[in-house]
């Protein structure tokens, strides 16, 4: 794992030697120029399996169907099935946290390494497994996006089963935090500590065969409280996931609205094309997105006040966590079966903005 005192003694050390590009060096940590410097992502043996650390159920019941033959986009995705159909999982499909309306909208994508294909979902309502529309939408269409009533309408067509995915606990918190949003409406406010519920929650998986085909994809009901209509990065190909069955994927859960100008995903499997470990090449996306922010989501420090992960795993089964602060994990499973490891980081819990 990188810690910050390494990364900022490479970046001084790159900027005394004129390395840093003048347009980033205004940031904390600006980026690094190309060129693998190793960092700590481990080499495994393939197959393996990366995700977010809500997927730690996920990536054992994909390995286990990619050790049977399974195709790895078709194994992801019933790696993510779980966490979309779990009510308790009030960051993706069914139980998701709505939107300002009390609405459901969910967002996914997915890619395809060996067929260099892609497909995605936005505003889809009423379906709690996104991921698999948004396959349909790879297997069945010419299209790469479908959106709103019409992807609705397109997953009926194809047999999915239309359900009401606002459960009670949703439905609820969803209550308290329209009490709480004007103190001079009619509704009385409520004093608990719904506000501080997480806003942003998803789940990215990724995976490479004993062949070194890849596959990728993302499944979220986005931020809570979301304006009606918001799409997040997750349905963003290139964004909230991507592959190149060459190189490897890469993923991303947190703040969309960040990640999106950053094209993260692309950009980690770029890097990794030009040689970049995984660990380090998530950490140059981390540093991308915070360039690529503006000040008001940043503390005096220069440090961001969001959460982002990203996830990546190259063709060869190195892998890696990457965020801004220390702290968060992600899931893995390889021969060494399933559990979490510590994402890298660039700055100290501390550091963060209050
Ligand atoms: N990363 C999920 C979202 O922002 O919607």
């Amino acid at each position: 794992m990188t810690s910050r005192r390494d990364f900022l003694q490479t970046a001084s050390a790159l900027a005394a030697a004129g390395f840093v590009p003048r347009a980033l060096s205004a940031h904390p940590l600006a980026e690094a120029p190309g060129g693998a410097r190793g960092g700590a992502s481990t080499v495994r043996a393939r197959p393996c399996v990366v995700s977010s650390a809500n997927g730690l159920r996920g990536v054992k019941v994909a390995y286990d169907r990619i050790i049977a033959g399974e195709d790895p986009l078709d194994a992801i995705i019933a790696g993510v099935n779980i966490q979309e159909l779990d009510p308790d999982d009030q960051s993706v499909g069914l139980g998701g946290l709505p939107n300002a309306n009390g609405i459901v909208q969910l967002d996914a994508s997915c890619m395809h390494g060996p067929t260099r294909r892609a497909g995605a979902v936005a505003c889809l309502e009423d379906i709690a497994t996104p991921s698999l529309v948004a396959k349909a939408v790879m297997d069945y269409t010419d299209h790469v996006l479908l959106a709103g009533p019409d992807a609705r309408r397109f997953a009926l067509e194809l047999g999915f089963t239309p359900q009401n995915l606002l459960t009670e606990k949703s439905r609820q918190d969803w209550l308290r935090w329209r009490a709480r949003l004007n103190p001079r409406d009619m509704y009385l406010d409520y004093d608990g500590d719904i506000a501080i519920k997480f806003h942003t929650g998803t789940i990215n998986m990724n995976a490479v065969t004993a062949a070194g085909d890849v596959a990728s994809v993302t499944t979220t009901s986005g931020m809570a409280w979301k304006v009606p209509g918001r799409v997040g990065d997750s349905p963003i190909v290139g964004a909230g996931q991507y592959c190149d069955n060459t190189v490897g994927a890469a993923g991303s859960t947190g703040r969309g609205e960040a990640n999106i100008k950053a094209c993260g995903a692309f950009l980690a499997v770029e890097f990794m094309r030009q040689g970049v470990a995984p660990e380090e090449a998530l950490l140059r996306v981390m540093q991308r997105v915070i360039a690529m922010t503006e000040d008001r989501l940043l503390g005096e420090n220069g440090r961001p006040r969001f959460d982002l992960q990203f996830y990546a795993l190259s063709k060869d089964g190195r892998f890696a966590g990457a965020t801004a602060y220390e702290g968060a994990s992600f899931a893995v499973c390889d021969e060494q079966g399933a559990r979490l490891e510590k994402c890298a980081y660039l700055f100290k819990a501390s550091e963060r903005p209050r």
